[in-house]
């Protein structure tokens, strides 16, 4: 038969307003009265479409990351239905296909491992397939950044709907949020201050609705930073996915995209460096998850545009911390809504923002924001009365991160900011687990537990191992921080006096790699200084001895993985796929 798949594929093909109109992509595979489009109309036609109901219309496609193995996701069949509603009501045609999705809880060893994956298949979707736009479905941490990365390099008109965060957890009385309050209740069960029973009554409690999670974690992060660079409508990080107007959102970014793919707006006009710019003022003062740095880095980096290390920390200096949210604060995802939300956030802090920049709903940030209200001072204060004077990430580097390190300040302990201790070093994740809880571990509160070859390439894929758990005998004397380093990441929902993505990390030869048990280290975060305090003499002897560890993998998408992943600073991002090749140039 001979489809289009069978002949040679043009290397690109038009894209909206290559020919003046919206339409000119779908129309190449649905408007030619030949074999081709004879095939094409009759595709939609088996499935009950009458030609009249696509005929001339903008096709916008819904690339859906539902899967029930990605819990925070679960829903977004329904929500589909919804973004359907809004295309077909502004006259445009629905066309929805699944991509690969990343869920944190059961995908091994790392959903990080897959984020590129995904955005490579996001990006060849929308390149591949007959659409004019995209509505983009995502929710879990991961499945944001890569919709964003997929959706950049292919730069087609883009819009994108999260399943927004869950409503609060509650138990027995006490609100719980997902997933740091199960981090804080594992710690006190180590502790022996909670029984295993009322542990795991938890577990229904804490999770009671549709979303993800409902702290200011890594994909409440993810979602607030879309609304700063204008991917999304206002709203879009904060409404619930509970709530009926989380169905009435996902239906006016279905009409909008029509409108978007009618106009030609891509995600280069949008996701501009003033919009990335604005998306870090955001995440600083939202005291947002430590991942986003990565996956901001690395949605910059498909756009063309570098976010170094230092400007994070620049900016850093000059952002108070404004949002009142665990794991930084008090309040939860729900409590923002009902505050104003992630548009009041941004008038707060519109001072620091680049207001000109332009946003999917056909308007201007500023216009965006210009009537939003606070309608709670405890949960998103003025900048005059902030949590934290400075914003919650900064940046280090030192003799131990030569190339950087980042720790989020808001969620440690204002008396380890400036610590110097003794190594109790682990090789790696499995060696952690053996021996942190032995009795025989000599250990104190004042020393630094650095674990190696968690990395990008080590780990593989940068897993979420950076908060080391204290070791049991630590607890038990009621200690409940130490300052703990690696070259890790770290759940947007964890907390402590952690040092994370050291960089370059020891599985490529970095200092980490070199870092043995009874070394100093010390750790100044008002210098943004971290330091491994061994002579350059005894360091050079040790890199002569340094073995590179075994590679985890010899083929496949791991092998991929480990031969191109960039560093942290980076973004993590395979080399190849650094830039865009936008469809229709
Ligand atoms: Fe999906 Fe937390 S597990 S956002």
């Amino acid at each position: 038969m001979p489809t289009r798949q069978t002949r040679a594929r043009p290397a690109q093909r038009p894209g909206p307003n290559q020919r003046g109109n919206g339409l000119s992509r779908s129309q190449e595979w649905f408007g030619g009265h030949d074999l081709e489009g004879f095939l094409h109309r009759s595709g939609l036609k088996a499935q009950g479409w009458p030609e009249e109901a696509f005929s001339g219309k903008p096709v916008i496609g819904i690339a859906n990351s539902w899967s029930e193995a990605t819990h925070c996701n679960a829903h977004l069949r329904e929500l589909a239905q919804h973004v359907k509603r809004g295309i077909l009501a502004a006259g445009g045609f629905p066309l929805e296909f699944p991509t690969i999705s990343l869920g944190e809880f059961f995908l091994q060893p790392t959903s990080m491992l897959c984020r590129n994956l995904m955005a490579m298949d996001v990006e060849e979707m929308i390149r591949g397939l007959p659409i004019d736009g995209v509505v983009l479905l995502s929710g879990c941490d991961k499945t944001t950044p890569a919709m964003l990365m997929g959706a950049a390099s292919a730069d087609v008109p883009a819009i994108l709907v999260t399943g927004g965060p869950q409503l609060k957890g509650n138990w027995r009385g006490v609100e719980l949020g997902s997933c740091t309050d199960c981090r804080r209740f594992w710690i006190e069960l180590r502790a022996g201050r909670i029984t295993q029973e009322e542990y795991d009554s938890m577990e229904s409690a804490i999770y009671r609705s549709p979303g993800h999670c409902m702290v200011m974690g890594t994909a409440s992060t993810m979602a607030a930073l879309t609304e700063a660079m204008g991917m999304t409508l206002p709203g879009g990080a904060d409404i619930p996915g509970a709530d009926a107007r989380r169905s009435a959102h996902a239906q006016q970014a279905g009409a909008r995209a029509v409108q978007l793919a009618i106009e030609g707006i891509r995600p280069s006009q949008i996701m501009t460096a003033e919009a990335f710019e604005n998306a870090i003022r955001l995440l600083l003062a939202i005291g947002g998850s430590t991942n986003a740095v990565i996956h901001l880095t690395a949605i910059a980096g498909r756009a063309g545009i570098k976010l170094p290390l230092d400007l994070f920390d620049d900016l850093s200096r000059t952002t108070p911390m404004i949002l009142n949210l665990k794991p930084s604060g008090e309040f939860l995802m729900e409590d923002l809504y009902y505050a104003g939300g992630i548009q009041a956030v941004l008038g707060r802090i519109s001072p620091l923002l680049e207001l000109d920049t332009r946003t999917v709903t056909g308007k201007t940030l500023g216009q965006n924001i210009q009537d939003a209200r606070v309608h709670n001072d405890a949960v998103i204060r003025t900048m005059e009365n902030p949590i934290y004077r400075e914003g919650g990430i900064v940046a280090l580097r030192g003799s131990l991160a030569p190339d950087g390190a980042i720790l989020k300040q808001t969620a440690a302990s204002p008396s380890l900011m400036t610590h110097t201790g003794r190594a109790v070093v682990f090789e790696n994740y499995k060696d952690l687990h053996e021996r942190i809880d032995s009795p025989g571990l000599d250990v104190t509160p004042e020393d630094v537990l650095v674990m190696k070859n968690a990395g990008p390439v080590g780990g593989p894929g940068m897993p979420e191992w950076g908060m080391l758990p204290l070791p049991k005998k630590i607890l038990q004397k009621g200690v409940r921080d130490m300052v703990r380093l690696s070259d890790a990441r770290m759940s947007g929902t964890a907390f402590g006096t952690v040092v994370l993505h050291v960089a370059p990390e020891a599985a490529i030869g970095g200092p980490l790699g070199l870092v043995r048990n009874g070394d100093m280290i010390s750790l100044d975060v008002p210098a943004r200084k971290l330091d491994l305090l061994v002579d350059e003499r005894e360091l050079s002897r040790r890199r002569a001895q340094w073995k590179k560890p075994a590679a985890h993998y010899d083929r496949g998408y791991g092998r991929l993985h480990v031969e191109h992943v960039m560093q942290a600073p980076d973004g993590c991002d395979l080399d190849f796929l650094v830039g865009k090749t936008p469809v229709g140039h």
